[in-house]
């Protein structure tokens, strides 16, 4: 319960505080370490979208330092608060530069930006041992089969929930390797506690670093309640410090993805070969085979079928919808019952109406093909709209671009484009009309036309047999055969 404080200012009663502020070293990449990602998403947007269930984004505060202006950026539309940590000098040093933004909060929370995989009721579980204790400090732990490089909870008694002090990795004491209890750096904190103490911590370590985790030794020591909840699930709270980590929990990501929907109704052969960030949704009946991907905000209908080694990325699928092998889709929407590929290309900004047939090698480009379109072989569409009906022949071209500019063009319903046919925008093809093969089109062609702009072809009677008779050597004027 929120009390009033002598100010008369209301107390809040939880903040989230999430530590992001690190180089991530250990990665070796020019990329701060928070902005990485698994599952399609930085690693940071993962620890908010799991706080933001159980504060308001107003109570969440990230703790940012290394590439702050890009991470700042990159998650800014969620609403949250954040704190400048200018200089990285561990863990303890975050939560000191964090306390002046939280000290009018009961109790905060400390979350990592490198352990991606928490989940909003492991969060919960944490706040209410942490309240049932009433402890100044409550630490999330867990047993993995391999603890190593992890701080060691050291408890007070077995069986009891009292920690007496978490001991780093480099600290371990001969015996101590065999701890298998992991500091997961999830934390609660009275943050009254944490104040009184905060500023006892000391860099004795190799990295001469303040550590968060020396927090526990210390309060303990002061006669404050320390303890531990270990929770099951110890492959969800591992941390990624390094390249090899970070893919390993994008595959746990992505196969606990793949795993949900298919729990839903939804067929995903050979499910470990596929890529499906966490936003995808798939309706029931539909079908994912090997070797496909999913990404971004990507829906798929009921009843469809995308087949392999297609990649859809940010794509809005009817229902009955058939993707062909090897399809390149972005940014567009396909309508029911169409028939794409295989090998076709939507660039962003297509919408593709019901029922329509895109087939191998066609290219389109922000372009709206009305319900029945069939383009079957070899195409660029670009900048245009279709009409109902339209068929585009095998070859045919948008000339959309005249090297400044881009022009649309306007193919009413059907039109029937013969194969390869230059159609130079900006230029409109009236409903109905035909356009012979091989033209290249540079003018309106009103409704119902035939429009041919081609060479008319020549045709010369008997004039093969007179050439290969030049060939064999008859020089001009001689009129006999060589001796
Ligand atoms: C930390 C814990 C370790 C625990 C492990 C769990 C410490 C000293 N150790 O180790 O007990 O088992 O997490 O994954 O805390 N950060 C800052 N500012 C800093 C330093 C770090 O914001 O000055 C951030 C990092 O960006 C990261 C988080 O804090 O998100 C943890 O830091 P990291 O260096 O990864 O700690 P670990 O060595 O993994
Ligand atoms: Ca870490």
């Amino acid at each position: 319960m929120s009390r009033k404080q002598a100010g008369g200012e209301q107390k809040g009663k939880l903040a989230v505080v999430i530590m992001a502020a690190g180089k991530g070293t250990r990665l070796k990449s020019k990329r701060p370490k928070v902005l990485h990602q698994v599952g399609g998403r930085p690693l940071l947007s993962h620890v908010i979208a799991a706080a933001a269930q159980v504060v308001a984004p107003a109570d969440i505060f990230a703790i940012i330092g290394h590439g702050a202006e890009q991470v700042r950026a990159a998650v800014a539309d969620t609403g949250i608060q954040f704190v400048e940590q200018t200089e990285q000098h561990g863990t303890g040093h975050a939560i000191q530069c964090a306390l002046p933004s939280v000290r009018n909060y009961e109790n905060i929370l400390v979350l990592s930006g490198d352990v991606p995989l928490i989940q909003t009721a492991t969060i919960e579980h944490l706040w209410r041992f942490h309240q049932n204790e009433a402890a100044a400090m409550t630490i999330l732990t867990v047993a993995p089969s391999d603890p190593t490089g992890y701080g060691r909870i050291v408890r007070r008694d077995l069986g009891l929930p009292d920690v007496e002090a978490i001991v780093e990795q480099v600290h371990l004491k001969p015996g101590q390797e065999s701890l298998r209890e992991i500091n997961t750096g999830i934390y609660a904190f009275q943050t009254a506690a944490l104040e009184a103490h905060l500023g006892t911590l000391k860099t004795d370590n190799p990295h001469r670093e303040l550590y968060l985790t020396d927090m526990a030794g210390i309060l303990c020591r002061q006669g404050a309640r320390v303890v531990a909840t270990q929770v099951e699930d110890a492959i969800g709270l591992l941390g990624a410090n390094t390249i090899a980590e970070l893919v390993a929990l994008d595959s746990i990501m992505r196969q606990a993805t793949a795993q949900r929907l298919m729990a839903a109704g939804v067929t995903i052969y050979r499910p470990e070969t596929c890529v499906i960030d966490a936003e995808v949704e798939v309706a029931a009946d539909a079908t994912i085979e090997p070797f496909v991907q999913l990404l971004g905000k990507t829906r798929v209908g009921a009843d469809t079928t995308v087949r392999s080694y297609s990649v859809l990325e940010n794509c809005t699928v009817g229902e009955r919808v058939v993707i062909r092998p090897h399809c390149v889709l972005a940014d567009s929407s396909i309508a029911d019952d169409a028939d794409i590929g295989p090998f076709a290309r939507m660039r962003p900004g297509c919408e593709i109406g019901q029922g329509v047939h895109i087939g191998n090698f066609v290219e389109v480009k922000k372009s709206k093909l009305h319900p029945g379109v069939k383009a079957g072989h070899h195409a660029y569409l670009g900048d245009a709209e279709i009409g109902a009906k339209t068929n585009i022949g095998a070859g045919v071209i948008t000339a959309n671009y005249d090297g400044i500019q881009k022009h649309k063009t306007r193919i009413g319903s059907g039109v029937f484009v013969g194969s390869d046919s230059i159609l130079v925008a900006p230029v409109t093809i009236e409903d109905g009309s035909y356009v012979g093969a091989g033209s290249c089109i540079t003018k309106n062609v009103p409704a119902g036309a035939l429009a041919v702009g081609r060479a008319r072809q020549i045709t010369k009677e008997g004039w093969a047999a007179a050439r290969r008779a030049r060939q064999k050597g008859e020089t001009p004027g001689s009129s006999g055969t060589k001796q």
